[in-house]
């Protein structure tokens, strides 16, 4: 008895491991990846003068005082909110859409808030019904949440260098991501065309990761759903906009999708049956964020300098910067393995991610977040010239 107590725990997660009709999701995914930096974070953590942390893009700025005021302003919200939100977030997401975005057209039926984008990005195979047999298609290198959709619902990761070079067959989703995470690559007008019609030809939907647009330093990023690119329909297109990099607001996971009102409506029903609600404070922070241009722009500031500093740095160190047009990181080479560059760095109190966590073509690249204070930004600077 006394043993059999002690030894429950055990034996009922091994019960469920065990069950033969089980199969565990966790089995269908990689590893996690940011567990491996660990080690590294601990020696750049040893560093006399503190660790200079630029391998997560996590903001690291106040939220600005209009969205505080709105958030606070929406606490007494003991309701259920609904998954569609509210007609004035509604409008506020039409309305950008069409400034911002030059979308035309937009109607409520065009849009859909979301929980932070990353949560849709694992989980739209699964909400669209995808499995065993299907592809869900995205860049070589690329923000891995794209295969842990894929492998969640049980269809096949497929990755492109062009997407028109994809086979189509058993091909149902797409994804675009411009500007790129990791590489800050701004794909053009005329592959962004391009990419619709071919989509369009094979009847796969597309979505365009389109979370760091507002962020582009070399290159001004264009929406797929710009009339230029979408003919002014968004027939099998949808966008996904999140607020966490352009307002600060990664703690408040706040995000929402723009296009094709079929595919929008469906996403709409099962999310109502799963409780995928968006905070009715979140919601409100949203339309006061999405309101407001003066705090996009003294961010984008702050970006600009850390970037600047950053890029010069690591130049002047003997790094080679590769596209980085847009976004918030540097995309850096020393033509030499990514954890060697890491494990240099992380001697230096200097924390970056190594490229292979986007991909195998990544692994003689590192990238490098500008998403740390100027303090921090500082400290690294005079670290690298020494
Ligand atoms: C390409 C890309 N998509 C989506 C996300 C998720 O952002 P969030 O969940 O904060 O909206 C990220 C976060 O870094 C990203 O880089």
């Amino acid at each position: 008895m006394g043993a059999a107590s002690s030894s429950q725990p055990v034996s009922r997660r091994a019960s469920l491991r065990d069950h033969p009709s089980r199969e565990s999701l966790r089995d269908r995914l990689p590893a996690f990846p940011w567990d491996r930096l660990e080690p590294y974070k601990a020696t750049a953590a040893a560093h006399a003068d503190g660790i200079v942390d630029l391998s997560v893009g996590t903001p690291v700025d106040p939220v600005p005082a209009v969205v505080q005021q709105a958030l606070t302003g929406a606490a007494d919200s003991p309701g259920y909110p609904t998954v569609w939100g509210t007609a004035a977030l509604r409008d506020a997401l039409t309305g950008w859409a069409a400034d911002r975005l030059g979308a035309q057209g937009v109607e409520h039926t065009n849009v859909l808030p979301i929980v932070g984008s990353k949560e849709l990005v694992a989980w739209l195979p699964t909400q669209l019904g995808l499995g065993p047999g299907d592809k869900v298609g995205y860049p070589r290198l690329a923000y891995p949440t794209y295969e842990v959709g894929a492998r969640l619902a049980g269809a096949e990761p497929v990755v492109y260098d062009d997407p028109w070079d994809l086979d189509p067959s058993g091909l149902k989703l797409l994804w675009l991501n411009s500007p790129s995470n990791p590489t800050g690559r701004v794909l053009g007008a005329d592959a962004l065309r391009r990419t619709v019609a071919w989509a369009r030809e094979h009847g796969v939907l597309l979505f365009s990761d389109e979370c760091y647009l507002e962020l582009g330093w070399e290159a001004d990023p264009v929406s797929v759903l710009h009339p230029d690119i979408c003919g002014g329909s968004y027939d099998g297109i949808v966008a996904v906009h999140s607020l966490s990099k352009r307002s600060n607001l990664a703690g408040y996971r706040a995000a929402f999708l723009v296009g094709d009102a079929a595919v929008l409506g469906e996403l709409l029903e099962i999310r109502k049956h799963g409780g995928m609600m968006v905070a009715a404070p979140v919601q409100a922070a949203t339309v006061a964020a999405l309101g407001d241009t003066v705090h996009v722009t003294e961010q984008r500031e702050r970006y600009a300098r850390r970037r600047a500093a950053l890029r010069a740095a690591f130049e002047a160190a003997g790094f080679r910067i590769e596209h980085s047009e847009a976004s918030l990181y540097l995309w850096a080479t020393r033509d030499e393995p990514c954890w060697d560059t890491v494990g240099d760095l992380a001697k230096r109190g200097i924390l970056v991610a190594p490229g292979e966590f986007y991909g195998a073509a990544g692994e003689r690249f590192v990238r490098i977040a500008f998403t740390a204070t100027d303090e921090r930004v500082d400290a690294a600077v005079r670290r690298l010239a020494e």
